[in-house]
């Protein structure tokens, strides 16, 4: 690693690295990733067992925390969040100005920055206890301000939450109601649910995470700060990749149909990329994709889903990318969001909420990220350089002299 600022600082040499593929803009100490062997640790913890052995608020917990809880802190910390989980009053009127037709992350980028307009402590950001209770209120009200996005968008009245249920029982019942009501009592549903916030809750410096502690940098409150991570995960190459794999596969259509479209997807003419494949750290299986893929199995069993011809699709399209050339060399492998829209549509969560879903899990991860940068003293406005390609100086002629 070179530390480019001292060498800066010393003879005035920096790096020109678009994309950011090979520069660290922070030290954290919050989630480590191999890309070249698959793994990813939360503080620590590998994934595999955080999704085996936890639930989402612990999860987020040991994200913000630094800690697993203990029983204690656990029920200290569910009983905070619950207390949070209802939107003001006037917050509710926000949603009344949109078309029905509005996408759901066209709202949250709205109603989250709103939350700023309503909770003045949050502008405070050198207080730690304004900081902890942002956190909380975020953790506690992007399920409440998901739900209402959605139900909005069919012409349903608002479900208010019901603090005598979990985390994610409460969601479900919010955000799914009538018909699916008995799907947040079934266990295997709701810990599906639950295992993709925890897989998606952070992925270090991520485009949307970056975009957060870049916002943050300035000083900007955590809601301000949240948007603008909101408004960079609905892009096709982060966030909305998942909803972009469902409506790809959707697309396909048919197992014969495959081969077609991996010649799309290597065709360097066309646009077309293969949805749901590739990451910029991971050159190997990403294991959230193994989990979702192992999640997929347990929700469709469950629903007498075997046969799900989409499912079966996926499955397919994995297989013959894998043994394709053009995929082994590019090391490209599924990712999280290749199976995860499967899962959501399963669990009746219409295709357009998908990013959304992802934002609901992430949420944590950019809060912990934002607490974890103001935290530093050290930190600095984060201020990109450019390689300024435009013209060298020249006069201004007046508009009459121009041609
Ligand atoms: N289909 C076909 N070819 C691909 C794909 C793909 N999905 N992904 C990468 N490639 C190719 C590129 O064309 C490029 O080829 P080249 O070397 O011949 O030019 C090479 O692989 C490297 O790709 P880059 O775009 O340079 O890699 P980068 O790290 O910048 O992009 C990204 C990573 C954005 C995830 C990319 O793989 C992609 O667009 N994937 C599809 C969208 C997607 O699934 N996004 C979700 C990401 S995970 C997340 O946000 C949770």
């Amino acid at each position: 690693v070179v530390d480019i600022r001292a060498l800066y600082q010393q003879s005035g040499l920096f790096a020109y690295d678009p994309g950011f593929t090979s520069t660290a803009s922070c030290r954290s100490e919050i989630t480590y990733i191999d890309g070249e062997a698959g793994i990813l640790l939360y503080r620590g913890h590998p994934i595999e067992q955080l999704a085996e052995k936890c639930s989402f608020l612990e999860v987020s917990y040991l994200l913000l925390n630094g800690e697993l809880p203990t029983q204690k802190q656990y029920d200290d910390f569910v009983r905070q969040v619950t207390y949070h989980t209802l939107l003001h009053d006037q917050l509710s009127y926000f949603f009344q100005g949109f078309r029905r037709d509005a996408h759901p992350m066209a709202i949250m980028v709205a109603v989250v920055g709103a939350l700023s307009a309503f909770y003045h402590d949050a502008l405070d950001i050198r207080s730690k206890a304004n900081r902890d209770l942002s956190a909380i209120r975020i953790i506690a009200k992007i399920p409440t301000i998901v739900a209402m996005s959605y139900k909005y968008s069919i012409g349903l009245s608002f479900m208010y939450p019901r603090n005598d249920l979990g985390y994610v029982e409460n969601f479900m019942r919010m955000m799914l109601g009538n018909p699916c009501e008995e799907y947040h009592e079934n266990p295997v549903l709701v810990k599906a649910l639950d295992r993709i916030l925890i897989l998606h809750a952070d992925h270090e410096q991520n485009a949307s995470t970056s975009t957060v502690r870049l916002a943050g940098s300035s000083g900007a409150n955590p809601y301000a700060c949240l948007t603008s991570g909101i408004a960079c995960l609905w892009g096709p190459a982060h966030g909305g990749a998942n909803e972009a794999v469902l409506n790809m596969l959707l697309e396909i259509g048919d197992s014969e149909n495959i081969s077609h479209y991996l010649e799309k997807a290597k065709d360097k003419n066309d646009p077309f990329r293969l949805m749901g494949f590739g990451h910029r750290v991971y050159k190997n299986y990403d294991p959230r994709a193994k989990l979702m893929r192992q999640t997929c199995h347990e929700v469709l069993d469950e629903l007498g889903l075997h046969d799900d011809p989409l499912f079966k699709l996926a499955l397919e399209l994995e297989r013959i990318a894998l043994e394709d050339e053009y995929f082994i060399e590019k090391k490209l492998y599924p990712n999280v969001d290749f199976y995860s829209g499967i899962v959501l549509r399963a669990l009746g969560i219409p295709v357009n909420m998908f990013t959304a879903m992802f934002a609901m899990g992430r949420s944590v991860g950019w809060i912990a990220h934002w607490d974890e940068m103001i935290s530093d003293p050290e930190h600095k406005i984060g201020r990109p350089r450019q390689l300024y390609t435009g013209k060298t100086q020249r006069d201004v002629l007046s508009i009459g002299e121009r041609e």
